[in-house]
């Protein structure tokens, strides 16, 4: 069964999402720490992101020793009784994990056909798990039906960045919004924003959504929630 999917993110008053543009936030030490404070108040152990933003955790890009010949193409999971998931889209293998853990959680990428043999022998040696969930792109309802049979994931916190959600949105996979906006209006054309769906747009938004929660953070910040009620796919 699919995963219900909270996507969670912090974002100006305009949508956009590139915290280093903000400056300090007043009440707050970091916006890492407003957007990891309010993520962790759900409870739920497993995160999912974008190549992009996964780039941000993994290691140098080094160079990849051989595979063995006999090497076996097939998921791998490392550990499965892994309750935290770091969870990251690498359709193209491009992603150099040297250990298996983000902050204690267990690194699992969703590879497709693309990738080489030594890039799936290198994650086995760091002990990272991988899920094939495609050929050329990732397809996000397969990857989010392994994801939860493999480790037994009912709940997962989508969380960025921009092209990513706006491929899980445009695909109807997200159930809930978790959007904490601070008090910044940033107004650069072409900055990452909450959703980005490449393309021209169609003629209707993507998701219609219904208010669950509304409360007032430190330093005039906002947090709300909404379900997702209707989905308008593409
Ligand atoms: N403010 C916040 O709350 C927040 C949260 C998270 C991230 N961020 C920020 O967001 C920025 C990154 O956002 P981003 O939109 O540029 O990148 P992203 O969404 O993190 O990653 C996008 C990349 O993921 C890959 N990908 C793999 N499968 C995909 C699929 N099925 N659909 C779409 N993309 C897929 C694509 O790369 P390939 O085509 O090369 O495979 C794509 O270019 C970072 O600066 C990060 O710090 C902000």
């Amino acid at each position: 069964m699919k995963p219900y999917v909270i996507c969670h993110m912090c974002t100006t008053v305009d949508g956009k999402i590139l915290g280093d543009r903000w400056g300090k936030l007043p009440g707050h030490k970091h916006h890492s720490d407003l957007f990891e404070t309010t993520a962790a108040s759900f409870g739920i152990g497993a995160w999912l992101v974008g190549t992009t933003t996964m780039d941000e955790f993994d290691g140098p890009k080094t160079r990849l020793p051989r595979a063995p010949k006999n090497f076996v193409r097939r998921d791998y999971i490392a550990n499965k009784e892994a309750k935290r998931l770091a969870i990251g889209a690498d359709a193209k293998g491009v992603l150099r994990f040297q250990t298996n853990e983000v902050d204690g959680d267990h690194v699992v990428l969703l590879v497709t056909e693309r990738v080489g043999n030594d890039y799936l022998a290198h994650l086995q040696s760091a002990g990272v798990s991988y899920l094939f969930c495609g050929k050329k792109e990732i397809d996000l309802p397969t990857a989010l039906q392994k994801l939860g049979a493999a480790f037994k994931l009912r709940k997962l916190m989508l969380q960025g960045g921009g092209k990513f959600n706006g491929a899980m949105l445009g695909a109807g996979l997200i159930d809930e919004i978790s959007h904490v906006t601070v008090p910044v209006a940033d107004g650069g054309v072409g900055i990452s924003s909450f959703f980005d769906i490449p393309g021209d747009p169609p003629p209707k938004a993507a998701a219609t959504l219904r208010l669950l929660s509304l409360k007032q953070l430190a330093g005039g910040v906002i947090w709300t929630r909404y379900k997702v009620i209707a989905r308008h796919t593409r």
